[in-house]
C-alpha cells in the first residue's frame, strides 16, 4: 500500500471524517498509520470552516490496538518512544478545538479503545467489543488508556477492564458510560451525522471552551480548574457568539452563531 492511504480524509461540508483504512489487519495501528493521522490532524486544526471531526474504521475493526507485529522486536527504548509518540497523536486529536466523535463498529481494542477516547464523544454500532488486552500481551495500555479509561469510566471499572483484558460489549460501554449511544450498524455513520448537526447550531467558540474547560481542568485540582472555568466564562463575554446568544433568547428567537 502506497504512503498517504492508511487514514483517509474526507469532507462532508463541515464534517470532516477521518478512516482508519487497513481493514484486512483490522486497522492495527502502526507507525504509518499513526503518522498519517497525525498529518491529517496537523492540517484539520487550523481549518476553521472544518466544525466536527468524526473518526471511523473500515471493515469489522474500529481498530484492533498497535501493531503487535510492529511492536514485537521494539527495544524498551524504543517501545517507550512508540508509546509517547500514540501518546502524542492521540493528544493532538484531543486538543484539536473541534469537537470530536468517534463511530466504533467491530473491534476497539487496545490502541483502538485509547483512539476512541481521545475523542470527545462515543457512539458504537451494535455488537462492537471495547477492550484494553495489553496484559494478555505482558504488556499494559501505552497510548494513554491507563490514564484516559479511569477518568472516562472511574478508577474501579477501568481497573477491571485493564486488570482482567476481558471485552465489554455496547451495551455494557453504554452503561458504564464509555460511549453514550448504541445505534444498529447501518445508522451509525448517520448517528454520526446528527450529533455534528446539532453541535453545528451552536456556537464554536463555546464548544471549544467546554473541550478546555473539561481537559486542562482534569490536569489540575478542582481549585485551578474553578479558576480556569471563571477566565473561560470571563473571556466567553468577550465573543459576539455569546452577546447573539442571550440576546436570540430574551427576543424569543433562534441564534444565529457566527463562530466570533
Ligand atoms: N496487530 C497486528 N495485527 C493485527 C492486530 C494487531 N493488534 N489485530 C489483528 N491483526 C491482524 C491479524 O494478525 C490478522 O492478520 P493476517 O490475516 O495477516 O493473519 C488480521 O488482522 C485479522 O485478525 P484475526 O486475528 O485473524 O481476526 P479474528 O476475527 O480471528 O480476531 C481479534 C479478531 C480482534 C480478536 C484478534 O485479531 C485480536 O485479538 N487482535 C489483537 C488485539 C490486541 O491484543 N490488541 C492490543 C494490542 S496492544
Amino acid at each position: 500500500m502506497s504512503e498517504q492511504q492508511m487514514v483517509q480524509l474526507k469532507m462532508e461540508g463541515p464534517v470532516a471524517i477521518l478512516t482508519l483504512n487497513r481493514a484486512k489487519q483490522l486497522n492495527a495501528l502502526n507507525r504509518q498509520v499513526l503518522t498519517e493521522l497525525k498529518e491529517h490532524l496537523d492540517a484539520l486544526q487550523t481549518q476553521k470552516d472544518v466544525r466536527t471531526v468524526l473518526v471511523t474504521g473500515d471493515g469489522r475493526a474500529f481498530a484492533a490496538g498497535a501493531d503487535i507485529s510492529q511492536m514485537n522486536n521494539l527495544t524498551p527504548n524504543e517501545a517507550q518512544e512508540f508509546a509517547q509518540f500514540g501518546q502524542s497523536v492521540f493528544s493532538q486529536l484531543e486538543a484539536l478545538p473541534q469537537p470530536t466523535i468517534a463511530l466504533v463498529q467491530g473491534y476497539a481494542l487496545g490502541g483502538g479503545m485509547e483512539l476512541a477516547m481521545a475523542c470527545d464523544v462515543r457512539i458504537a454500532a451494535q455488537g462492537a467489543k471495547f477492550g484494553q488486552p495489553e496484559v494478555t500481551l505482558g504488556i499494559l495500555p501505552g497510548f494513554g488508556g491507563s490514564q484516559r479509561l479511569p477518568r472516562i469510566v472511574g478508577q474501579g471499572r477501568a481497573l477491571h477492564i485493564m486488570l482482567s483484558g476481558e471485552m465489554i460489549d455496547a451495551e455494557q460501554a453504554l452503561s458504564y458510560g464509555l460511549v453514550t449511544a448504541v445505534v444498529p450498524p447501518e445508522q451509525l455513520l448517520s448517528a454520526g451525522f446528527e450529533y455534528a448537526d446539532k453541535l453545528h447550531k451552536l456556537g464554536p467558540v463555546a464548544l471549544q471552551m467546554v473541550k478546555r474547560a473539561v481537559y486542562e481542568g482534569a490536569e489540575t485540582d478542582i481549585q485551578r480548574g474553578l479558576a480556569l472555568e471563571a477566565a473561560l466564562f470571563g473571556s466567553c463575554f468577550t465573543t459576539a457568539d455569546r452577546e447573539e446568544g442571550m440576546t436570540a433568547f430574551l427576543e424569543r428567537r433562534k441564534p444565529s452563531f457566527t463562530g466570533r
